[in-house]
């Protein structure tokens, strides 16, 4: 692997430089991906365990934060420790958030999201909804008013959002959650103007950048989003490339390329099912016999599908958007090296490049990796920390907690 040592006897090396977008300078072109941290209060407002993690991110030298998902209206949570935007009281607990990130110089963008068919009744107390009912999920299909709630909730979040100081926001569009069903074929089957044609999926999204330019003029917004689907009747990058120009046109700053959803199992995170893991937390299945663990542990890799390459595997469908398009497109999933990184920033693949599962293990990766002490992430794809997150916060649970043998 090429190793380099010191950055600063380089030249052409980007990688470290600042980049502007839509106006926000970020000191390097590595930034922390969205990653739920599962450390808010009941309320929704972040604790201090949540600045914390940021204020390690921070120092470790990331670029930037793209804060874990914040939900923007009651019905789109999934857990009772979402951070949740959509009331004003909560906004004075977000300010501190951004402005000990500003002390820092690093910049924070807050990723707005509604949870939709993967939404829980148990946290929201109200029915699930979709833009369909498939069997991807359980969920209502939306009426027209809803939709248009939905549309002010985004719009009202963005404006919480600029108050509360973050640089700029994320729009959701991806991983199988509410937005990214409106612009999937796969999970969009409305008959009405909300569904069909590329224009009616990608209609809500119109609607909520109208709105909120109106509202919030230059402040940035930028999407993530899918640059495909892993299954039958999914996003294809033609259609994602369809749905990047649309948002450009309606003022979009910026997009992160992702995929996934629910039904896709480890498309978004690839690396291994943490099935041993999931059996130990599980106090029924810990009670088997070591064979019928060995049993759930064949079944769950049969039915939890693991989509190849796991590294990169985003990239492609990135570099057709960025082609397409002439607003900055940053990339994600399972970059897990400074060659990797460099190929892409200094070969003019993409114009950020963004990282989650390595910064739970290393929150000073990009430190390490600017002086040299280090060019791989320590991160093995386990995917424990997935699991994790449904018992306590985001950390990196590898070796911290029991596995099954079997
Ligand atoms: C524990 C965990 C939580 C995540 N939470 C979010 C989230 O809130 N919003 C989001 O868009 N993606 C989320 N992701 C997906 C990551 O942002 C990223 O797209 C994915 O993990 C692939 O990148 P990686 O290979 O660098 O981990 C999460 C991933 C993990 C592992």
């Amino acid at each position: 692997m090429k190793t380099l040592f010191d950055q600063t006897k380089l030249t052409g090396n980007k990688v470290f430089e600042p980049f502007t977008l839509a106006g926000i300078t970020f000191p390097n072109r590595i930034i922390r991906s969205a990653t739920f941290e599962g450390v808010s209060d009941e309320s929704g407002k972040p604790t201090e365990q949540l600045l914390k993690k940021y204020e390690a991110l921070a120092k470790g030298g990331v670029g930037g934060i793209i804060t874990g998902f914040i939900g923007v209206g009651q019905q789109g949570k999934a857990s009772d420790n979402t951070p949740m935007i959509d009331k004003a009281e909560n906004i004075e607990a977000f300010k501190e958030l951004t402005k000990r990130m500003h002390e820092m110089g690093t910049p924070i963008i807050a990723q707005l999201n509604h949870c939709g068919g993967q939404s829980k009744e148990e946290s929201s107390h109200m029915p699930v909804v979709a833009p369909s009912k498939i069997s991807d999920y359980k969920a209502k299909e939306m009426t027209k008013t809803e939709i248009l709630e939905v549309i002010e909730a985004f719009v009202q979040g963005i404006k919480n959002a600029k108050e509360a100081g973050f640089d700029g926001v994320q729009i959701h569009v991806a991983h199988g959650y509410l937005l990214s069903e409106f612009v999937s074929p796969r999970m969009n089957r409305r008959k009405d103007e909300w569904g069909g044609s590329t224009e009616n999926r990608f209609r809500i999204l119109k609607m909520i950048f109208e709105k909120a330019r109106e509202e919030v003029l230059s402040y940035p917004i930028i999407v993530k989003m899918n640059g495909y689907e892993t299954l039958k009747n999914g996003m294809t990058v033609a259609e994602s490339v369809k749905i990047a120009k649309l948002l450009e046109q309606v003022g979009c700053d910026g997009i992160e390329v992702s995929n996934g959803t629910i039904k896709a199992g480890l498309a978004t995170m690839r690396g291994q099912v943490p099935w041993k893991m999931m059996i130990a937390q599980n106090q029924k299945l810990n009670k088997m016999p070591e064979f019928m663990k060995n049993f759930v542990g064949i079944v769950a890799r049969k039915m939890v599908p693991q989509p190849q390459p796991k590294n990169l595997y985003n990239l492609e469908a990135a570099m057709s958007i960025r082609e397409a398009v002439n607003i900055p497109i940053i990339v994600v999933g399972g970059i897990t090296n400074l060659e990797e990184i460099e190929d892409v920033i200094n070969n003019d693949k993409c114009d950020m490049v963004s990282m989650s599962r390595p910064f739970i293990i290393e929150s000073d990766l990009v430190n390490k990796f600017r002086i040299g002490k280090q060019t791989q992430s320590k991160c093995i794809q386990c995917n424990f920390c997935i699991v994790g997150l449904e018992k306590g916060p985001l950390k990196c649970y590898y070796g911290k907690l029991p596995v099954s043998k079997a």
